[in-house]
């Protein structure tokens, strides 16, 4: 038998998280399961004005993760890829929800494959009753008064509340 050493996989979960949601959580504890490590990093996005700033974000991502010892939440800006080098990590991990993000996803998993052709992008599927959930709905039916509950963590649907009197 070959004698293969093989490194403590550490990966990357990016995204604006804006809120982190159930769906979101779902795929941090399974990613947590395969990787030694998970860094899950929020995008200081420039362009979108976000619901939430990037420290509040930060805080309920920290609250939400505090069951997973291996799970750290950072914010990057700029280059994906010029992140994970920095941070020195083997894999990006993504969610697909359904074909529909595929396409998106393929397009942006290809072209940091270009960009840095060692890092690898793992896609993996969260519960199926998270399939539908997206934070752009999440903030829309948070906005308009609706019930967010069930669909987001319970610190986070106070946040929401708090957010929209
Ligand atoms: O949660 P989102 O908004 O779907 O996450 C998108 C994200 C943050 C993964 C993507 O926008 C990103 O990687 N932005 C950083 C800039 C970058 O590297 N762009 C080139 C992507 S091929």
């Amino acid at each position: 038998m070959t004698d293969l050493k093989m490194e403590p996989v550490l990966a990357i979960y990016p995204g604006s998280f804006d809120p982190v949601t159930n769906g979101h959580l779902d795929l941090i504890e399974r990613g947590s399961k395969i990787f030694a490590r998970l860094i899950v990093a929020i995008l200081r996005n420039t362009e979108k004005a976000p619901l939430f700033s990037l420290e509040e974000r930060a805080e309920m991502l920290r609250e939400v993760v505090a069951p997973f010892p291996n799970v750290e939440i950072d914010c990057f800006h700029g280059l994906l890829v010029d992140y994970a080098r920095q941070r020195r990590a083997h894999v990006l991990l993504r969610g697909i929800r359904a074909v529909s993000d595929y396409e998106f996803e393929l397009q942006m998993a290809m072209m940091n494959r270009k960009l840095q052709p060692g890092l690898e992008t793992v896609f993996m599927l969260p519960a199926a009753e998270y399939s539908f959930l997206s934070s752009r709905l999440v903030r829309e039916i948070a906005q308009l008064r609706g019930s967010v509950k069930g669909l987001v963590p319970v610190a986070v649907e106070r946040r929401l509340r708090a957010k929209v009197v």
